[in-house]
């Protein structure tokens, strides 16, 4: 049997520059001869997509409940990891996510309040200890991140989801929960400066991921 894949995620807040540096990460790794699995989180599977829909749906008929808020979340990941992500793992393939329960921590613990004791309790229930092998943590400031994502709307139609409405202070303590939990585990989590030109933050990652991943080759 092959042996188990790597799990990795990329994680930051709006507009750091994650979906536009995983493709760059994914080959950098297949340029290595490694089978890699591009995914996202909330999604990743239809059904768990579906969920994520749900989620990002900015309609204000309804408040959605911050603790269902939650349970989408890790049900959506239940999903994903039973279907994409063991399977991938489990055949050998690497695995390079876009979000995971990271951010979990940051959005639904420092942006929405909820006690992080209580995100762990459902991260061991649906994750049965597996966790990201690498996470690389993109951190810039807010506010410039957010004239990105200006830049972003304005290319797709500048509908903001139910996350990009949040206000500056719930992405400033998303940011700071990220941090926090970068300093808490720094041999998982590498942060990398994301307030640079596409070129430098690329030569920032290639050469996180020299030093991390290539002794595991
Ligand atoms: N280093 C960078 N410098 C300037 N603009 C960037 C940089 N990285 C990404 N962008 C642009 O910023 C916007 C947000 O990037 P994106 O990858 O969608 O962020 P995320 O997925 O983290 O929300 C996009 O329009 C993207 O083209
Ligand atoms: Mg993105």
């Amino acid at each position: 049997m092959a042996e188990r894949g790597r799990f990795i995620t990329l994680e930051g807040g709006e507009g750091v520059g994650k979906s536009t540096n995983l493709e760059r990460v994914a080959e950098w790794l297949e340029a290595r001869g490694l089978e890699v699995v591009r995914t996202r989180e909330p999604g990743g599977t239809p059904r768990a997509e579906a969920i994520r829909g749900l989620l990002l749906d900015p309609a204000q008929d309804e408040p959605l409940a911050d603790d269902a808020e939650l349970l989408l979340i890790f049900a959506a990941r239940a999903q994903h990891l039973a279907e994409r992500i063991r399977p991938a793992l489990a055949r050998g393939a690497w695995v390079l996510c876009d979000r995971f329960t990271d951010a979990t921590f940051a959005y639904q613990g420092g942006g929405r309040g909820i006690e992080a004791a209580r995100i762990a309790e459902l991260e061991a229930f649906v994750q049965q200890g597996l966790a990201p092998d690498l996470t690389l943590l993109l951190d810039m400031p807010v506010a410039a991140a957010q004239r990105r994502l200006e830049g972003r709307l304005t290319t797709s139609g500048g509908v903001r989801d139910r996350f990009e409405q949040e206000r500056r202070d719930f992405f400033e303590a998303v940011r700071r929960a990220y941090l926090a939990r970068a300093e808490a585990d720094p041999e998982r989590i590498a942060v990398i400066d994301a307030d640079a030109p596409l070129a430098s933050v690329q030569a920032r990652l290639e050469a996180c991921l020299e030093q991390r991943v290539t002794p595991w080759l």
